[in-house]
């Protein structure tokens, strides 16, 4: 059996290639157009941690972890051809789907990008699905990291999947509507309904993972070697909240929270997300999954004013003084809400394992004090900025 991973460059993808490869003799096929390397260096920034090519990267897991079944190639998703051949070769049992554009901000930049985030996310999605249909694999298990951005935030405890409509004393239940504020996250509401149709029409099981704000640096298979390091970035566009501000600690610079920050955000840690794909993607043989399962990946919901006040005292164990400042919000956000996310699905996948935040940024902060160097040298880039091409 196989089993193909896309985006396995990225920050997820990598260290789930890791986990899947160590817990299991398949073949494990990696697919990456090593974009998220180009984007980064579009905005005119870098990761913290060095990142090894793919071949360095393979090494390493042969050496370290005696992972030969680990390979890589290199393609486009968005190319029908390329994802035929891939299929037709290697006629994966299960796909965990991680590749996409996944920043908001660079969806967001200009018309030019939120056509690409679209085109890239949906037109890959849509090639896999009816490359599944059309090469008869319509047993492979489809699993696929959306994100928990496509609920919004509504004013009601989000499920984890669909909802309930009313109309007129008659209820039903229904997908949950997509709610997404950005460019990038719209694409995965569009993904989840793209699901839908492939589970509804060709019978594919599915795992709609929605995934939440992914805070870390390390998994217990990362951290045995530096060339196994997955990417960190702590830029405006492609820095995730809890990174950035713990950058931003690293480099001597307060931590900046928009607004009043009592607004409260769905999080994972690095460890939680990757060991739920990694139990998705090898499952029980005897026991696939049939249906289109939602399940919300996330662990905690924290408030960002609470995010930078960890950040802050955990900072002190490391001799950062971490000062915390609020500035005027640029985004139309309420600075208030609570945001409550059911999760109880996720949960029983992970078997109630939680890495806490303030675990997670000790962490953090035990690899980047390693790299303050090349924090400090972009450190121009917790702003947004003039970008490589105007
Ligand atoms: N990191 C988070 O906090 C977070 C939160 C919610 C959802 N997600 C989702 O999880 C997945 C992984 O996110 P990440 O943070 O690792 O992002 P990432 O950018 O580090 O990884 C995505 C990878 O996909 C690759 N890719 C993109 N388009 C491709 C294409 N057309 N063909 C081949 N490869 C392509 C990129 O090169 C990159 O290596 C994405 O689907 C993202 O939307 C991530």
């Amino acid at each position: 059996m196989s089993i193909l991973l896309t985006g396995a460059d990225g920050y997820l993808g990598w260290p789930t290639a890791l986990r899947i490869a160590t817990r299991t003799d398949d073949r494990v096929v990696l697919v990456d157009n090593l974009a998220r390397r180009r984007w980064v260096g579009d905005v005119g920034a870098t990761s913290a941690t060095p990142v090894a090519s793919p071949d360095r990267r393979l090494d390493a897991a042969r050496e370290v972890h005696d992972c030969s079944n680990l390979s890589f190639v290199e393609g486009d998703l968005v190319e029908r051809g390329f994802v035929d051949e891939l299929l037709a070769v290697h006629e994966p049992e299960v796909v965990v789907h991680a590749a996409a554009q996944p920043s908001a901000p660079y969806s967001q930049i200009n018309g030019e990008r939120a056509n690409y985030t679209q085109h890239n996310n949906m037109q890959a999605t849509r090639n896999l699905l009816w490359g599944l249909k059309e090469h008869d694999l319509t047993d492979t298990h489809f699993v696929e990291t959306t994100t928990t951005g496509v609920y919004g935030a509504p004013e009601f405890p989000i499920p984890e999947g669909g909802a309930t409509m009313e109309n007129q004393g008659e209820a039903d239940g229904v997908p949950f509507p997509n709610m997404s504020g950005s460019w990038y996250h719209s694409t995965k509401g569009f993904d989840a309904q793209n699901l839908r149709l492939a589970h509804d029409q060709f019978d594919i099981p599915v795992s709609d993972v929605r995934t939440a704000i992914v805070y870390g640096t390390e998994t217990a298979e990362t951290r045995e070697d530096d060339r196994l390091k997955t990417r960190f970035d702590f830029d405006y566009y492609f820095g995730t909240v809890a990174h950035r501000f713990c950058a931003q600690a690293v480099a001597g610079y307060p931590v900046t929270v928009y607004g009043k920050g009592k607004q409260r955000k769905p999080f994972v840690s690095l460890e939680d997300a990757i060991e739920g794909l990694a139990r998705l993607a090898l499952g029980d043989a005897d026991d696939r999954p049939e249906g289109l399962t939602v399940y919300n990946q996330v662990t905690r919901a924290i408030s960002i004013v609470e995010v930078a006040e960890t950040i802050a005292d955990v900072g002190g164990e490391f001799d950062l003084d971490v000062a915390v400042e609020h500035f005027e919000n640029p985004r139309d956000e309420d600075e208030t809400h609570k945001m409550e996310i059911e999760n109880d699905r996720y949960a029983d996948l992970i078997g109630g394992q939680d890495q806490t935040f303030e675990d997670g940024v000790r962490d953090i902060f035990e690899t980047l004090t390693r790299y303050s160097d090349t924090i400090e040298s972009y450190e121009d880039r917790f702003l947004p900025g003039v970008l490589a091409d105007g």
